[in-house]
């Protein structure tokens, strides 16, 4: 196994505590390394650091911060073979997968690079001669970043590249699962000479801890966390004790609606990547196929046999498309929504519910989904696809619609005029047309309704880490 760093990295120092936690092998449970269990006191180093490091990386000149940005961005792509078996190991992606993740999550470092020299003010025209008015964007100060197991690198560097870019400083908990990505990700911060404090990463078993403290510390300015609604809506109530920033990617439950008029071969292949990306397990994965009438049983037959050629398996062994689920608790749920959506009358098309007995899930095609089965309203975060045919255009988009959720949609349709006007009708914050992954880091990435508030990538990822500031002048 490559070298890794195992300790928290505070100030600038590999730092540990008398405790040290498990990071294990979904495949096998194989521990793959012990890694310091951050304690109260270490996280208060860090958040003292991050607030310490802030006036002098604010004052950094733009250019600058881009440019250690850029390197960063740099190393991981030099060293993208490495980072990606860390990610096999700790999450247990496909090999092709984790070399994606690395390409990915770098791009936001890149991109980040580039914008930081783009936060602009505004002048704005004043009714009196006497004034000049402007508008400047200023860091928001120290942020905590809370990133979850199932995109180590990327959903960190989505959030690091804005904050660093902007001018803030940054104190990261990764789950407890996949913390050894973000570490290697503070070892190519030191290795680029990023001042002490900028970035800290906390180490930790129990999140909800560390996360407690970071959200009541009055130093940070600003919560970023990805993860489930519930978790998010639980910070957002703690932010607003001290009114805190926060910005939120939460849940999803994506519909993936094919029409009649859709190239069917197109609208396969976008669904071989909106379901099965990272196993099922991501936030974007299409969680409910809707299907016109008329193409129903032709899709239905054209995708089940892209589907046979899936590999499950070892995500490290050559071949493989779908990797473990990331632990027991993740079956257990898939194995749940599974029965729960035959018991209320959904049929077997293809594969069979999960034994149960290993992490590695096989795919499942389930018809005849209906709103009753708790499929239809949670996300399943698993290689599950749960179809359900619509009689015309407005019963798919209300189907779509009926969901508390609203992160994506996608839907394939040759017809110009259908395009726009059942892209404007989802209520999602991204929509796919004829497109099964939407994900980039120059666009805008996030949801409405309980998906989340704030955008991530793209220009308004960082104006989320900037305060407006309004400055008149008497000349
Ligand atoms: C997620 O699943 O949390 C994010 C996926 C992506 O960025 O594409």
């Amino acid at each position: 196994m490559v070298e890794l760093a195992r300790d928290a990295f505070v100030d600038g120092r590999w730092q540990t505590t008398n405790r040290r936690f498990a990071v294990m092998d979904p495949f096998d449970d194989a521990v793959v390394a012990e890694v310091t269990d951050s304690d109260d006191a270490l996280v208060e180093l860090a958040i003292a650091a991050a607030a310490r490091a802030f006036p002098a990386w604010r004052r950094q000149p733009a250019p600058v911060r881009g440019k250690l940005l850029g390197q960063m961005a740099q190393r991981m792509l030099a060293d993208e073979k490495r980072l990606a078996e860390i990610c096999v190991r700790e999450n247990g992606k496909p090999t092709k997968e984790g070399i994606a993740e690395v390409r990915y999550a770098a791009s936001f470092l890149a991109w980040f690079a580039g914008e930081a020299e783009r936060i602009y003010g505004e002048t704005i025209p004043a009714s009196d001669a006497g004034l000049r008015l402007t508008a400047i964007r200023e860091p928001v100060g120290p942020c905590a970043v809370i990133t979850p197991w199932n995109f180590p690198y990327a959903m960190l560097t989505r959030k690091l590249g804005a904050a660093l870019a902007a001018g803030c400083t940054v104190v990261a908990k990764p789950a407890h699962q996949t913390p050894l990505g973000t570490l290697a990700i503070a070892q190519i911060a030191e290795q680029v000479g990023l001042p002490p404090g900028v970035f800290n990463v906390v180490p930790a078993l129990d999140g909800p801890r560390v996360g407690g403290k970071l959200v009541r510390a009055p130093q940070i300015r600003k919560i970023s966390f990805t993860g489930s609604t519930k978790v998010g809506m639980s910070l957002m109530r703690d932010a607003a004790d001290d009114l805190k920033r926060v910005s939120l990617e939460l849940g999803g439950n994506a519909p993936f609606i094919v029409f009649a008029d859709a190239d069917l071969d197109a609208a396969v292949a976008g669904a071989m990547v909106a379901k099965f990306r990272n196993t099922g397990q991501t936030c974007v994965g299409a969680n409910r196929f809707i299907l016109e009438q008329r193409i129903a049983d032709d899709y239905t037959g054209r995708l089940c046999k892209a589907i046979g050629k899936l590999v499950t398996g070892r995500g490290s062994d050559p071949g493989v498309d779908l990797g473990p689920l990331i632990d027991d608790a993740a079956v257990a749920k898939v194995k749940r929504l599974v029965e729960d959506a035959i018991g209320k009358g959904a049929r077997v098309l293809y594969g069979g519910a999960p034994s149960g007995k290993t992490r590695l899930v096989p795919p499942i095609v389930l018809g005849g989904i209906t709103s009753e089965m708790q499929l239809w309203r949670e996300e399943i975060f698993g290689p599950v696809v749960a179809l359900r045919v619509a009689r015309d255009e407005q019963e798919a988009i209300d189907l779509a619609n009926d969901t508390e959720y609203g992160l994506v949609a996608y839907f394939y349709a040759r017809d110009g005029a259908r395009q726009v006007r059942v892209a404007e009708a989802l209520e999602v914050g991204m929509v796919g047309v004829n497109e099964g992954l939407v994900s980039a880091a120059q666009a805008p990435f996030g949801g409405v309704k309980h998906s989340g508030i704030g955008r991530e990538g793209s220009r308004h990822g960082i104006e989320d880490y900037t305060n407006l500031k309004y400055i008149a002048t008497r000349i």
